[in-house]
């Protein structure tokens, strides 16, 4: 087991897409592969943490020693997430939650028969990073991530704000080497101190020990 400067702390981190199923054969989700939170997790093993990492469907490897919760919905993520809080010291929620998910499941394949177009209601999910910034935010440091096309560090900035966390990781899908697949990313780390910093295009390995050590130094 590695020994580093996070030895004897506890981190929890999420990643991965959840899906949100429609009936027996189908579901919503989004792009992420779950490389920023693979990253996160591995990066704090090696430097001695004690990783519990509640991954959405994803096809990244994490190293062995790390507990992984596997989970498919953002309602399991939820549940996975305040089931394993309480131990963590730092917590930072990579994944990408679907912010909706079909308000009724059908237990029958939906049919097409006959339908030129169909309607597809959509219930909110729970906003984790909320919940957690509300039960935990200042007895515990919390880091989220915020992708945006658009007004990026505006909407990271009320998110930090909002959400009650020590950091949001802010990037721009439209940047080059950022986004979804790709093993580089280029952020900003805002944090609740007032500070905003922008990082220059980096592997997903050296955002990962950026992040951690800011957390590390705020903790
Ligand atoms: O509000 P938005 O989805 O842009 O915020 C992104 C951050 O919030 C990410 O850290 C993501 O993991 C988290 N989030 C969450 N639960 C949701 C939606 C987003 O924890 N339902």
């Amino acid at each position: 087991r590695p020994v580093g400067d996070l030895s004897g702390h506890s981190v929890l981190v999420t990643a991965g897409a959840t899906q949100e199923a429609l009936d027996p054969v189908r579901f919503l989700t989004n792009h992420s592969s779950g490389k920023m939170g693979y990253a996160i997790a591995n990066a704090a093993y090696l430097r001695g943490a004690d990783v519990t990492l509640i991954a959405a469907p994803n096809t990244q490897k994490a190293f062995e020693g790390i507990k992984i919760v596997n989970v498919i919905s953002a309602q399991d993520m939820f549940d996975a997430v305040m089931e394993n809080a309480e131990n963590a010291d730092m917590i930072i929620k990579a994944a990408a939650v679907a912010d909706f998910r079909p308000a009724e499941y059908q237990d029958q394949k939906i049919k097409k028969a006959g339908k030129d177009s169909i309607c597809l209601p959509l219930a909110s999910n729970p906003d984790i990073l909320q919940a957690l910034g509300d039960r935990f935010g200042g007895k515990k440091m919390i880091a989220g991530f915020c992708m945006e096309t658009e007004n990026l560090l505006e909407n990271a900035q009320k998110k930090l704000k909002k959400k009650n966390a020590d950091f949001i990781v802010a990037n721009n899908l439209t940047n080059a080497g950022a986004g979804f697949g790709t093993d580089t990313n280029v952020v900003t780390i805002l944090s609740k101190d007032g500070k905003t910093e922008a990082l220059p295009c980096m592997s997903k390995d050296a955002v990962a020990n950026a992040l951690l050590d800011r957390l590390i130094r705020a903790l």
